[in-house]
């Protein structure tokens, strides 16, 4: 079975192609005709329970508009939205061809793919549009069946992609991105209990509002980090919130950096933060860096074991999102949770940040567990969701 999955929800335009395997149908279905393929995974009912299966990824385009956004310091929605319409076709085409998907009179092999997948949820509007509206299109046009996917469900599997070995179910998982923080425990492939959140900021949100204080360029995370690597971590103490239970809260960690530079540059609280930049030292910008970075691992930390210890059951404990990049956070990662009896998962590192292979390996999962493609002509956007 091959997916093409398209991915659009923030500010990279991607598009992959997944093959996975249905267990105990697979000779079966190599027999029949494409369509028929279509039709079958349609109905859902012949590969409902078939098995664990396995996926790869036979192509994975990226195009990222970070550049552009370099420049503002942040995503501009509307010029995202705008450079996802110009990139969304060439990255499905290069898609195609990458996964040797491509007719001799250079069109899309269109016979071989048996679904379309699409993250529909959540992500910022105009973006979400373009990646479904075309995911829609391409499903009618072509007859296929249409799986819309939740972009943090997507993040988890990206744990799966190339894996050398699979996680084993209970899992905890923690999905750090720029705009979520949330441990999420999954009894097997297709439940989802959110069992904390962030109350205000997303963990990578604060990298990069941290980055902009600090006058680090945007993505946050990975500019943190680097300047964090010649910094004196102890430096600068910074105060983990107290919540209870397993939920977050970034934005104070935020305010104490920014008190702390303002402190550091001797300047009133009232001081424009955009110019703060100019009156800290390299040296200052390190040792910040290196003082918050620290401090963010540790709180994401602390609620890992907290979950660890209320879920003793949990066998895997996966991360997930763009921060889960984070080299420092493996490191550490690694170190504090090595006396539990579970395996822990990263995801490899290109597949950390937003891309389509992730969707497909969702949806892959989705059509295993027998869930029901979305009608293409009624598909929704949700700006803003949890998984349900
Ligand atoms: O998952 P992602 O690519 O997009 C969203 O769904 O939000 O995550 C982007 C976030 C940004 O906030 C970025 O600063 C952060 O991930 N990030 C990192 C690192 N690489 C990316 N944060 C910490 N360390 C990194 N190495
Ligand atoms: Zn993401």
């Amino acid at each position: 079975m091959r997916i093409l999955a398209i991915e659009s929800s923030c500010d990279e335009t991607a598009a992959a192609i997944v093959e996975g395997e249905i267990p105990e149908r697979a000779e079966e279905l190599e027999k029949g005709k494409n369509t028929k393929k279509s039709k079958e995974i349609e109905k859902g009912e012949k590969v409902k329970k078939s098995g664990r299966g396995s996926a790869k990824l036979k192509s994975n385009i990226v195009v990222s508009q970070i550049d552009i956004f370099k420049e503002y310091g942040g995503v501009i929605p509307e010029v995202a939205a705008r450079s996802h319409l110009e990139a969304v076709l060439p990255v499905i085409d290069k898609a195609f061809s990458e996964a040797g998907l491509k007719l001799e009179n250079g069109k899309n092999n269109w016979d071989e793919i048996d679904a379309v997948a699409v993250t529909n949820t959540p992500g910022l509007l105009g973006s979400l549009l373009v990646g479904t509206l075309t995911a829609r299109t391409m499903a009618i046009l072509h007859e296929k069946p249409l799986y819309a996917v939740h972009h943090l469900k997507s993040h988890i599997f990206s744990n799966w992609i190339e894996a050398e070995k699979l996680p084993e179910f209970p899992l905890i998982s923690l999905v750090i991105s720029g705009g979520h923080t949330q441990i999420i425990r999954m009894e097997d492939e297709e439940s989802f209990e959110i069992v904390g959140t962030t109350l205000d900021d997303a963990v990578g949100e604060c990298f990069d509002k941290v980055a902009k204080i600090l006058g680090l360029e945007y993505p946050g995370g990975p500019s943190v980090s680097r300047a964090g690597a010649d910094g004196d971590a102890e430096k600068y103490k910074l105060p983990h919130p107290k919540i209870e239970g397993l939920d977050f809260s970034f934005s104070g960690l935020k305010t104490a950096v920014l008190r702390a530079v303002q402190k550091e540059a001797k300047v009133p609280i009232s001081y424009p933060s955009h110019e703060l930049k100019n009156l800290l030292t390299e040296k200052q910008v390190d040792d910040f860096s290196a003082s918050f970075e620290k401090t963010a691992i540790e709180i994401l930390l602390e609620k890992v074991k907290k979950a660890l210890k209320m879920y003793p059951e949990t066998r895997s404990i996966l991360f997930a999102g763009g921060v889960s990049a984070n080299e420092n956070l493996r490191k550490m990662a690694e170190k504090t949770l090595n006396y539990a009896s579970c395996d822990i998962f990263f995801p490899k590192r290109e597949f950390s940040g937003d891309n389509a292979g992730m969707v497909g390996m969702a949806a892959y999962y989705e059509i295993l567990s027998g869930k029901k493609p979305t009608d293409p002509r009624s598909l929704k956007v949700i700006p803003r969701s949890e998984i349900a």
